[in-house]
């Protein structure tokens, strides 16, 4: 199912900022070495997600569902100079991969990485957040 009209697309690809060679890759190995890749943000959307980021320049953002961590790249790429982001994904067997790439962003000492159910570990982090990706586990937004 199309929810973009083709023209609308066609106009936001070609005026949106290219996606970074590090993206991309992530995006590639995603799509080909793991599970429903298409629950990653991709190239519009992490170019929107850092452009928002960008904007609000926030010290602290929390996201929640990680995935193979595209989109915690994207948002991180924004943070203020002593910026964090949390991140939280329920299944830790991405582990490698995502920090592989936190790794490789450049952005590993400015992003946490939490494994494990949201519910459970939002109350736990003594943060206040300037910026929320919600993400994940749709029934309890
Ligand atoms: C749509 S994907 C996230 C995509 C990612 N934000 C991106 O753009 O690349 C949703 C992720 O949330 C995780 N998830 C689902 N329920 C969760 C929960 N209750 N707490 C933490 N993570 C959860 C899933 O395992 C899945 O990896």
């Amino acid at each position: 199912m199309n929810i973009i009209p083709d023209d609308i697309q066609k106009y936001a690809e070609k005026y949106t900022t290219k996606e970074p060679g590090l993206l991309a890759a992530l995006n590639r190995e995603t799509n080909t070495d793991f599970l429903f890749p298409r629950m990653l943000s991709g190239h519009l959307q992490g170019r929107f997600l850092s452009m928002i980021s960008a904007l609000v320049n926030p010290r602290r953002i929390l996201e929640i569902g990680t995935f193979t961590g595209y989109s915690a790249i994207c948002l991180a790429e924004g943070l203020s100079r002593d910026g964090i982001l949390h991140t939280i994904e329920l299944n830790d067997e991405n582990e490698p991969k995502i920090t592989e790439y936190f790794k490789k962003s450049g952005l590993d000492q400015k992003i946490k990485i939490h494994f494990g159910d949201a519910l459970e570990i939002i109350p736990a982090l003594n943060e206040t957040f300037d910026l929320v990706f919600l993400d994940a586990d749709k029934e309890n937004y």
